[in-house]
């Protein structure tokens, strides 16, 4: 067996681990999210989502990398034969795998965009209009120039994002496996370390910059803040916004990809899990609440009111972030700087959370089928390159991924990961598996949060979706939908055939 490779210290794996959270889950999805779903209302099903869901999924991921990674394999492929013997466990255990690779497929070309946009905002190429009354005219050229750009909204199945668009995009995948290709500690580890605190530091600038604004009509960041923190409790009542909250603490943390899986295998075999994962947690928490909260949705509320950000989130993650706040930015002093800023702080933080999002299928191609690092970064290049042409160039295909395993396979994926660790293993040996060799002592009263009440939530928001969502995505039959739905058939079966010739090799070598 090929050595496999280690975190170089205990700081570098915490950045590393707050990296792969940290992303455009915090700074986009999250404030869009909570002003969709009424500000205050969204906080307290999203706090406790994140205590009873978020934080014990966390721990149980964390504990499988370190169980797989004391043995050698770093995705839950392996892992989940560890603790299940059915043949079936490595084929559930694939979805460790194929989520977060075909999340990065999609996830790398928005990350181009904030490339794209930092790369304008400097040269002073975005559009910039004056103050209207209406928002829409307002936003009106931002939305053109984006659909220009990427393409997105163009008519017919097929888009036609600018050559421009298309170069950033080669040149953050190409950023993205040179990243890969350096490895865990001298890759990944020591751009965590770099970036993390790049991002901390344009955040705050962009948080105090947004604090100190104020509109014409003399809203400021209090009336912002207090959209997001006034508690509402009638959303208690609402099961669109516990599902909203669960799925946006899912993402946020990176729980249910397998990516954290990934990462914690290479720590040693009795390092901590437990602060760890909480220190990670925290540090994506701090960004996405405070940070995440504090700039987009506050400085929309500035400019345009309650009713108008609500009108804009609605619309998306991309309304916000792409036309929204560089058009505020285009109306404030020295606004290309700060739009410089808000764009590459969304690039590096998207960076950090894309090379994670790769790695499971790296660790997959050296573990399992005893590839050098550098061929499997070339394969997964070439994978990567061919694929994003689905969601960049055909209309609907994005969305389609995204449901399939941007939403739901997080929610399934971890469901298994409670399911076979606390039921088909063993509770009482997967409570001492996670709760040894710690810093500090995870309470008692989790061992009843990760086998009753996590997956029995999880089965919950399950069923709803299937009721609520899965009947409308499945009446969709435009080409965009199909390409989608067989570009992950297409990947699923890849899986399924390096996984046979992964067994037959093994098994070739173990009863010679
Ligand atoms: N956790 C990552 C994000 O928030 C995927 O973008």
């Amino acid at each position: 067996m090929i050595k496999r490779e280690a975190w170089g210290s205990r700081i570098g794996l915490i950045l590393a681990v707050a990296g792969n959270a940290i992303g455009l889950g915090n700074f986009l999805r999250f404030p869009v999210q909570a002003a969709d779903n009424g500000g205050g209302a969204f906080m307290i099903p999203y706090m406790i989502s994140l205590l009873l869901l978020g934080i014990p999924l966390l721990w149980i991921e964390w504990a499988l990398g370190r169980f797989g990674g004391a043995r050698g394999h770093g995705t839950a492929v392996a892992v989940f034969d560890y603790l299940w013997k059915n043949p079936l466990a490595k084929y559930i255990g694939l979805l460790g795998v194929l989520i977060p690779l075909a999340v990065v497929v999609y996830y790398t070309y928005i990350e181009s965009w904030t490339l794209l946009y930092s790369f304008f905002s400097l040269m002073g190429s975005l559009p910039s209009t004056p103050l209207t009354s209406d928002v829409k005219d307002y936003l009106q050229p931002f939305q053109q120039f984006l659909a220009e750009k990427t393409g997105q909204t163009s008519s017919g199945i097929f888009l036609t994002p600018a050559v421009e668009t298309y170069l950033f995009f080669v040149v953050t995948l190409l950023i993205n496996l040179y990243i890969l290709y350096r490895g865990v500690s001298a890759g990944i580890e020591k751009v965590a370390k770099f970036a993390m605190p790049l991002i901390f530091i344009m955040a705050i600038i962009l948080m105090v910059r947004v604090f100190t604004l104020t509109s014409p009509d003399g809203r400021n960041f209090l009336d912002g803040l207090g959209f997001l923190w006034n508690p509402d409790f009638s959303a208690l009542t609402d099961p669109k916004v516990w599902l909203a909250a669960a799925g946006q603490v899912f993402f946020t943390l990176s729980v249910g990809f397998g990516a954290i899986l990934t990462y914690a295998s290479y720590i040693k075999p009795k390092d901590d899990i437990a602060l760890n994962g909480l220190a990670g947690a925290s540090v994506n928490e701090f960004a996405e609440v405070i940070l995440g909260g504090s700039i987009a949705i506050t400085a929309s509320v500035i400019f345009f009111g309650i009713p108008a950000t609500a009108m804009i989130a609605s619309q998306g993650a991309f309304d916000l972030g792409f036309m929204a706040l560089p058009a505020i930015f285009a109306n404030i002093p020295y606004g290309q700087f700060f739009s410089f800023i808000w764009f590459l702080l969304l690039f590096f933080a998207g960076v950090t959370s894309s090379i994670a999002l790769s790695q499971p299928a790296i660790a997959f191609l050296e573990d399992e089928l005893g590839w050098s690092r550098q061929k499997a970064v070339a394969v997964l290049g070439v994978f990567l390159f061919i694929s994003a042409h689905i969601p960049i160039f055909i209309k609907g295909a994005l969305g389609e991924i995204d449901f399939w395993v941007g939403t739901l396979g997080l929610v399934v994926f971890a469901l298994f990961e409670a399911i076979i660790f606390f039921w088909i293993f063993d509770s009482r040996k997967a409570w001492e598996e996670l709760t040894r060799d710690n810093d500090i002592k995870i309470p008692f009263i989790f061992y009843y949060i990760m086998k009753y009440v996590a997956p029995g939530l999880l089965i919950i928001i399950l069923l709803s979706w299937s009721i609520e969502m899965l009947p409308q995505q499945l009446q969709k039959t435009d080409a965009g939908t199909w390409a989608g739905r067989l570009f992950i058939l297409a990947l699923t079966v890849i899986g399924i055939l390096l996984i046979k010739l992964a067994w037959e090799k093994r098994n070739g070598r173990t009863s010679p």
